[in-house]
Parts: structure tokens; C-alpha cells; sequence
């Protein structure tokens, strides 16, 4: 091909490979255009690999020629020591599971349930099968057909700004072919090939670094580089199946949208189907079960989503997964290992659990070295004995799981394990409420365990966030009593110096630390209170709660104020959906205990608590709605679901804080008390204009 010699790269003298990466810079940089931008690839991708593997084997020859527009680098400005933040204009959720067809049938009877779908229409329901990738997702955001921004998933609501490392990609285009809408954002996995893993971990251990466990650690590593020129040198992969935001309507369903994505010039999974109906999603899993092994890249199962996308606008989402779609898993990997030990770790609320220490075994493709034992229960149940050959399994990311014994009718087995009556930490009674499983240490903020713990959860990732402040840096700083409450942590900044010259720290890590500190004395309230760690509180109780009540100030006199059993804010926090009884006495109970409100009295000086906006652009903003009867154009899940995204809060009993009140057919004693109180009411129709629904 004209535009290069070939001259092997082993003979080429300094002078002849410096010419060669300016003419090869040019070349690659031209096709590269017409391949992403102009629709007209002019030579085969098997041709242009080797054009840039012939830069690549050049500049490893001579580092120093690397030219500053190296085809190599393909980015743009370097990230300074750290990846901004940004957030995603539609969150990234992830994906409920189903492990068997029976379990597959049920989401699919669910989705129906909730759109009102009879048995004909539920059967006519079409599904895109996809490879489920295991990857790491991200998010492209592209502005007038224009690549601006990569961020990977992060928290689901805010990811890092992995941008410049995405542009090394080569199946990322930096514009869309053809016409797009202004601003959009495009969800899809980034992945390593399996044998690019393979080389990667030689290279690595060549180097004397850490090799990765399995090829998505390896895709994580490589895209999160700080150094775009490394990451430029790992052949990462991208396919695109999803839609982020779009500020136009790109398709009516979700199959035409792959087709889409491919016209602006994605790589879609080729091995994506369409589905005219649920029971074609058997055979697909089968058939795509039957490919796994030959594929050059790991897969862990199936998603399906229904095709059609006004239906899956009308679905929406439960908590953090979507009501349209699934992943539907391959089965468990298993394996067998000896368990050494029974290790009791005493969690933040002071529940004991036994840990299985085990002979380190590799469980498809991950080395495991310890397994929760749920409670003593569970131990009993199985009867699993310290010594014992054990059967274990790995599902996807969820922590290792002890199966059952694996007999050995020749060898003398050890006693069966006991829990202990005390907190193996601090020395305190461990008690077992009734009606309960879990054993607890009663220490509360006496025990080390229970206040590491709790500090480890605050700065952890749904909570705080702080970069630089994982598990061992806090127990190192508990220990040295730098830090022993929440608030301690905002102290550490004046520790800078101190810190700088603890072992493993130096003065950047330390200076990273406090930047990283820093930035977090601003932070949204449902952050805020699911950091707290109350019981039963996790982060989507904390945004139910955020949302009610809006701002910090005002949760906190509430909360004050419903410790009074039968008062008006304790009704108000029992009444708020998803909450109930149990966890508003948990809540009250917090707040009950003087060095809590302490803590939070210490945080709220040193900290920023940013209100919970209400969504000022839901055509329902504020409005607090009990729906009561029955609907008969919607189902009652569906009507619920439309509110809240609308900007409301749906609550069940009516009271004189109930802004409407939707009166189904058959409406009882809800609408007579509406009418007692004054509160406002609409019919059916009423309520689908209200809500920007079309008439029935
Ligand atoms: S769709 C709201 N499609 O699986 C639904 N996800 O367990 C968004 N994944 O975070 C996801 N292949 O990283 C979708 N074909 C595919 C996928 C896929 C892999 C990953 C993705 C997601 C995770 C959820």
C-alpha cells in the first residue's frame, strides 16, 4: 500500500524511523477519519491494525521518536493527577437477575402485571436478546454528533471522566455519522479479548506488577490509567447497546435503536437478536450458552429487554434496575476447597458474622480465599466444620458462598463451631434479639469494630466517597487516633503533615488526600444520610427520605420530633412509601442516642448539606397523591410509578398533608376522609390529564 515502506522495523536506523512515524501519523489519522466520520473505510481494518502496529513496534524501538500527535495517543489533554467527576444526565442502573426459565417467566408475568397486558398481548411481547459482557460500562455523551465525554458508571449517578482514555479507543467514533440529536448520551461495555488479558498479565508479570484476576479487572485497570498513553496501548473493545439521554426521540424500538447505533458507527453486539416472544428467550439463552466458549471475549449470561420502547418508558425503574429488562445468568461457577478457619468479623452494627477462611482455589477465573457463612444457622444447617473439604460457589459479583461438605468418610472431622458469647473484639455480650438470626455485639460505639466499620461505610462509595480513604487507611488512622468519629475526618486536613510522613504516605499521597477531603464538604443530602449508617437505611431509603423532607434542617427536627409515638411526625415518616414501622423506629432509635445527634451536630458545622431539589419539572412537583379504588386504564403499580416520576409522592392513607386524591372506580373510605379534610380529588380522567397522559 502506498504512503509506507516496509522495511522491517528491526533494521530501521533512527533517521528512516522518524520519517516513517511522521508519514505513518498522517496515514493513520486519514483513515481513521474516513473510517469514523466519512462512512468510507479505504482499506480493510486488518490492513490498519497493522499500519498501527507498525507505529507501535516503530516507537517501542526508538521511545524517544514518539511524535506528540502519535496515532498511539489518539487523546486529548492528560487528567491532573485525578478523574473529575461528572454526573449522568440519566442515571445508569443495573440489571436484576433470573438464573433459570421459571425465574424468567416471572419477570416477564411482573413487567405484564404492572403495564395491565392479558395473556394474548403478554404472549405477543417482543424481547432483544444480548450477550451480557462482562466489561465495565461507561457513558458517551456527544454534542452535535461530536464525542465530548466518556464517563464510567460510578456510583449510577455520578462516573469519572475517563475521557481521554476512551478516545484511544478505536470502536469509539468521535462523531456520529449522519444525523443525531443535539445531545445524547450512549451506554455500552468497554472489554479486554481474552487472550489480550493473557498477554497483558505476561507483560505485567514480566514488569514485576501486579497481574489482574480476570479480564474485566484488567479492562477496569487499563481504563481508569491516569496515563492515556498506557491505556492507548491496551486493545480495548466497545460494544454500545443502550440509550442514555437523548434530546430527540431516535427510535420506537429498542431493536431499530441497535440499528441506529450502528448507522452512526457503534460496534453492536453481532450476536444480538431480535425476539417476537417470550418463549424464543429459552433457545437464545441455550444457543448463546453453546457460543460462550468460542467467543474471543467473556460473557456471563443473557440480557433481555423488551423490544418495544414506549413500553419500557412506561415500566421504568424499581429502585436501582429496570422493570424492562433482565439478565438472565449463567449458572454459578463452583469449586472445592478446604476450609481453614471460622473468622468472626463484627460489622458496623455490631452483627457477628462467621467468615470461612479457605485454601485459596480459582473460581472461574477469580482467585477465592474467603466466603460469608451467613450466621450460625446457616453453619448448622450445613453442617460445615473448621478442617472440612467445602463446596463453594461464585455468582457474578456477589461474595463467595459455602455450598455444603464435601464428605471424607476416612478423615476425622473437628467439632462442630460454635459462635461465640462475646464480641471477639471488644469483649462485650453478643446477644441474639428474638425473633432474629444474627448475633450482635451490644459494645455499640465502645467497640473498635463497630466504630471502624461505621467510619469505613461513611466514606465508602454510595456515602462520602473520599478517594484515598479505603478500609485500611481508615483503620490505620483510627488506630494512630487521628480519627474515632465521622466528623474526625473533615479534622484530618489539619493533619496533612502528620500524615505525610507515616510510612507508605509522602507528601503527594497526603496532599491527595486532603484534596480529595476537601471536595466532599459539600455533598447531597441522601448521601448524607445513608453515610450515617442507621440500620435498615440504605441508599434508597435514604433518597425516599431526602426527598421528603427535602433539606437537613428539616429531617433532622422531624426525626426529633417523632420519637413521640403518636405524633404527627411520626405518623408523617411512617406514612412515607417504602418506609413503614420498622424502619422509622430504627430511625427514631438513632436519633435517640445522644453521641448521634452529637455527630451529626459536628458534621452540620463542618459540612455543607446540600437540599434534595424537589424536581421542579415534573408536572406533579411536591404534590403528595394517595391513590384509592380501582383504575381501570392503569394498573395501580404503573399509576404509582407515573406520579413519582412526575415529581410526586405517593403515600397510602389520606391526612390533611395529602395534596389529591385519584378516585378509581368503587373508591371507599379513602374519598369520604378526602372529603372530610378537604382535600382535593379527581377522577380516572381526571387524573391522566393532570398527569400529561392521553385520554383513554
Ligand atoms: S443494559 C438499565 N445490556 O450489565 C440497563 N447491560 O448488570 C442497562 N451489561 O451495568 C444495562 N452487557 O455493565 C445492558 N447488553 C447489555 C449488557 C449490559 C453487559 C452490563 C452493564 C450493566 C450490567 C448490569
Amino acid at each position: 500500500m502506498a504512503g509506507y515502506d516496509d522495511t522491517p522495523v528491526e533494521i530501521l536506523d533512527e533517521a528512516a524511523a522518524a520519517e516513517e512515524l511522521t508519514r505513518l501519523a498522517a496515514l493513520i489519522t486519514r483513515l481513521n477519519q474516513a473510517y469514523h466520520a466519512d462512512d468510507a473505510p479505504e482499506v480493510p481494518d486488518a490492513e490498519f491494525d497493522a499500519l498501527r502496529r507498525r507505529n507501535e513496534a516503530i516507537e517501542t524501538r526508538f521511545p524517544h521518536l514518539m511524535r506528540v500527535d502519535s496515532p498511539t495517543l489518539r487523546v486529548g489533554a492528560a487528567p491532573d493527577g485525578a478523574f473529575g467527576k461528572h454526573r449522568h444526565l440519566v442515571p445508569m442502573l443495573s440489571l436484576d437477575n433470573v438464573f433459570d426459565e421459571a425465574e424468567f417467566e416471572a419477570f416477564v408475568t411482573k413487567a405484564a402485571r404492572f403495564l395491565g397486558l392479558d395473556e394474548a398481548r403478554t404472549a405477543a411481547l417482543a424481547f432483544v436478546g444480548e450477550p451480557k459482557i462482562d466489561g465495565l460500562s461507561i457513558s458517551l455523551t456527544y454534542e452535535k454528533g461530536r464525542f465530548v465525554r466518556g464517563t464510567t458508571r460510578g456510583d449510577g449517578t455520578e462516573g469519572e471522566d475517563v475521557t481521554a482514555n476512551l478516545k484511544t479507543l478505536r470502536d469509539l467514533p468521535l462523531r456520529l455519522r449522519g444525523a443525531a440529536p443535539d445531545l445524547i448520551e450512549i451506554r455500552g461495555e468497554v472489554f479486554l479479548a481474552k487472550s489480550d488479558f493473557l498477554a497483558i498479565n505476561a507483560a505485567q508479570a514480566e514488569a514485576g506488577q501486579k497481574e489482574f484476576a480476570n479480564p474485566r479487572n484488567a479492562a477496569a485497570g487499563s481504563l481508569r490509567q491516569l496515563d492515556p498513553k498506557i491505556t492507548a496501548k491496551r486493545p480495548l473493545s466497545l460494544f454500545a447497546y443502550a440509550a442514555g439521554f437523548a434530546s430527540a426521540p431516535v427510535a420506537a424500538s429498542h431493536w431499530a435503536y441497535l440499528e441506529q447505533l450502528k448507522e452512526w458507527g457503534f460496534t453492536v453486539n453481532p450476536l444480538s437478536a431480535r425476539l417476537a416472544g417470550k418463549e424464543e428467550a429459552e433457545p437464545f439463552f441455550e444457543r448463546t450458552a453453546r457460543e460462550r466458549a468460542t467467543l474471543a471475549y467473556d460473557i456471563d449470561g443473557v440480557v433481555y429487554k423488551i423490544d418495544d420502547l414506549s413500553l419500557q418508558e412506561r415500566l421504568g425503574f424499581a429502585g436501582r434496575a429496570p422493570r424492562w429488562a433482565v439478565a438472565w445468568k449463567f449458572p454459578a461457577e463452583q469449586a472445592v476447597t478446604r476450609l481453614l478457619d471460622i473468622e468472626i468479623q463484627v460489622g458496623r452494627t455490631g452483627a457477628l458474622t462467621p467468615v470461612a477462611r479457605l485454601e485459596a482455589v480459582n473460581v472461574g477465573g477469580v482467585l477465592v480465599t474467603n466466603a460469608t457463612l451467613h450466621n450460625a444457622d446457616e453453619i448448622a444447617r450445613k453442617d460445615v466444620r473448621i478442617g472440612d473439604l467445602v463446596q463453594l460457589q461464585r455468582a457474578g459479583d456477589v461474595i463467595p458462598q459455602i455450598l455444603g461438605v464435601v464428605p471424607e468418610p476416612d478423615r476425622a472431622r473437628g467439632e462442630p463451631f460454635v459462635m461465640p458469647d462475646h464480641c471477639p473484639v471488644c469483649g462485650a455480650t453478643a446477644e441474639r434479639p428474638p425473633g432474629e438470626v444474627v448475633l450482635r455485639c451490644t459494645g455499640g460505639l465502645t467497640c473498635p469494630a463497630q466504630v471502624v466499620e461505621r467510619l469505613i461505610h461513611f466514606v465508602s462509595r454510595g456515602a462520602f466517597d473520599i478517594d484515598g480513604l479505603g478500609d485500611r487507611s481508615v483503620r490505620e488512622f483510627h488506630d494512630a487516633g487521628l480519627i474515632a468519629a465521622p466528623g474526625d475526618i473533615f479534622r484530618l486536613p489539619a493533619h496533612e503533615a502528620e500524615i505525610a510522613k507515616r510510612e507508605g504516605w509522602g507528601a503527594t499521597s497526603a496532599r491527595n488526600l486532603v484534596k480529595a477531603i476537601e471536595a466532599r464538604r459539600t455533598i447531597p443530602l441522601p448521601r448524607f444520610i445513608y453515610a450515617l449508617g442507621i440500620r435498615r437505611i440504605g441508599e434508597s431509603n435514604a433518597k425516599l427520605l431526602a426527598r421528603h423532607y427535602g433539606s437537613f434542617t428539616r429531617w433532622r427536627e422531624q426525626m426529633l420530633a417523632a420519637a413521640v409515638i403518636g405524633s404527627e411526625a411520626r405518623q408523617e415518616l411512617g406514612e412515607i412509601t417504602g418506609v413503614g414501622a420498622t424502619i422509622a423506629e430504627e430511625i427514631v432509635a438513632f436519633f435517640a442516642e445522644p453521641h448521634n445527634r452529637a455527630t451529626l451536630d459536628d458534621l452540620a458545622i463542618q459540612l455543607t448539606i446540600e437540599d434534595e431539589v424537589q424536581e421542579t419539572g415534573g408536572l406533579l412537583a411536591g404534590k403528595t397523591i394517595v391513590f384509592t379504588g380501582s383504575l381501570l386504564t392503569m394498573t395501580r403499580p404503573e399509576a404509582r410509578a407515573t406520579a413519582e416520576r412526575l415529581g410526586a409522592k405517593v403515600t397510602d392513607s389520606v391526612s390533611k398533608r395529602t395534596g389529591l386524591v385519584v378516585l378509581g372506580a368503587d373508591a371507599g373510605s379513602k374519598a369520604k376522609k378526602a372529603a372530610e379534610l378537604g382535600v382535593e380529588t379527581v377522577d380516572e380522567a381526571g387524573w391522566r390529564t393532570l398527569a400529561g397522559l392521553p385520554p383513554a
